[in-house]
């Protein structure tokens, strides 16, 4: 055999190598969401003696004017401390606007903690009327969480934001107002950046294993098609209720790279995206195992990537 024959035979071993990864890929990292268990449909709030109500959908017309969801696993410890920031932030806001109204929706993703307990405890004490506990029967992952929460707010601007409360709340009145800014037919998406020191001067304190890691993350995502997205993962984002009708039904990834696949639903459909610095620092205690969790993700990703290149998941497609 020439070594023509046998350059050849390596490539195509290598090719085919290369496709049975890629559909072994699809095969096992494709998520696929369960569906919702009947007590899901359901929160708790002081009202009504704490007797539970169902919750709202995304596709009816909006009652306040902002929707807060928080995914919650685990967080007994550090939540409170978010709650704070979103009371303070809501009495400051009805100080200058008297007729502010909001919803809290606190997604508790099947805690083995007294997450839930917390977020009403805080509720009780502090009469706030505006908080709703779900819980998760099992826990799906932050995405999962923040979708679900997404798919029954009633806000006509919905946002999410991590529960440890690492971006600064009161930030959110920069992103509305950058949204409505940079809205077109109803369409907007403001994304929290903590990338930004050139633009703003704001203070971003990160280890320096975690800005590596962020780069080579950064590089792989802008390969598999997101572009211009300096900070994809910040968990402070804000979408028109318009925008997130188009996004949320359509989601299919539960667990952290969640923020790539609503970009890419936003590039898809022409939705506006803008990026907002925000004041952000490094909470302890972040749930991340650095390498683990790169693997995972980087694996995750392609999967989306794939799935949408392949057409297996479309646009237009409804769950
Ligand atoms: C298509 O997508 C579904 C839902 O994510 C997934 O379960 C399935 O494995 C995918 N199928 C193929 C052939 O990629």
């Amino acid at each position: 055999m020439g070594s023509l024959h046998l350059a050849l035979l390596s490539i195509s071993c290598l090719v085919s190598l290369l496709v049975v990864g890629l559909a072994l890929v699809v095969r096992f990292k494709s998520p696929n969401p369960r569906a919702r268990e009947e007590s899901e449909n359901y929160y708790l709030c002081i009202d009504e003696k704490h007797e539970r109500q169902r919750l709202g959908d995304i596709n009816s017309e909006p009652t306040v004017d902002l929707s807060i969801i928080v995914p919650a696993y685990n967080e007994e410890e550090r939540l409170p401390v978010l709650l704070n920031d979103v009371h303070d932030y809501v009495n400051s806001r009805r100080t200058r606007e008297p007729g502010f109204s909001y919803e809290l929706i606190i997604i508790d993703d099947g805690s083995q903690d007294k997450t839930s307990e917390v977020a009403m405890e805080f509720a009780q004490i502090h009469g706030i009327r505006e908080l709703k506990a779900v819980k998760h029967v099992v826990n799906r992952g932050k995405g999962g969480a923040v979708t679900q929460g997404m798919l029954c707010a009633q806000g006509r601007y919905m946002m999410f934001c991590d529960a440890d409360g690492a971006t600064q709340f009161s930030d959110i009145d920069e992103l509305l107002e950058r949204a409505k800014i940079s809205e077109r037919d109803g369409l907007v998406i403001a994304i929290g950046s903590r990338n930004n020191q050139a633009l703003s001067g704001t203070v971003v304190e990160r280890s320096h294993v975690r800005a590596f890691l962020q780069w080579g993350f950064h590089t792989y995502v802008t390969i598999l098609g997101v572009r211009g997205v300096r900070d994809t993962q910040c968990g402070f984002k804000l979408f028109s209720r318009k925008a997130a009708r188009l996004v949320f039904p359509k989601m299919h990834v539960e667990r952290f790279i969640f923020d790539i696949e609503i970009l890419l639903l936003a590039r898809y459909q022409d939705i506006p995206v803008v990026e907002v610095p925000v004041n952000w620092h490094e909470v302890a205690g972040s749930k991340m195992s650095i390498v683990r969790d790169s693997i995972q993700m980087a694996l995750d990703l392609l999967a989306v990537r794939l799935n949408y290149l392949l057409g297996n998941w479309t646009v237009s497609d409804n769950r």
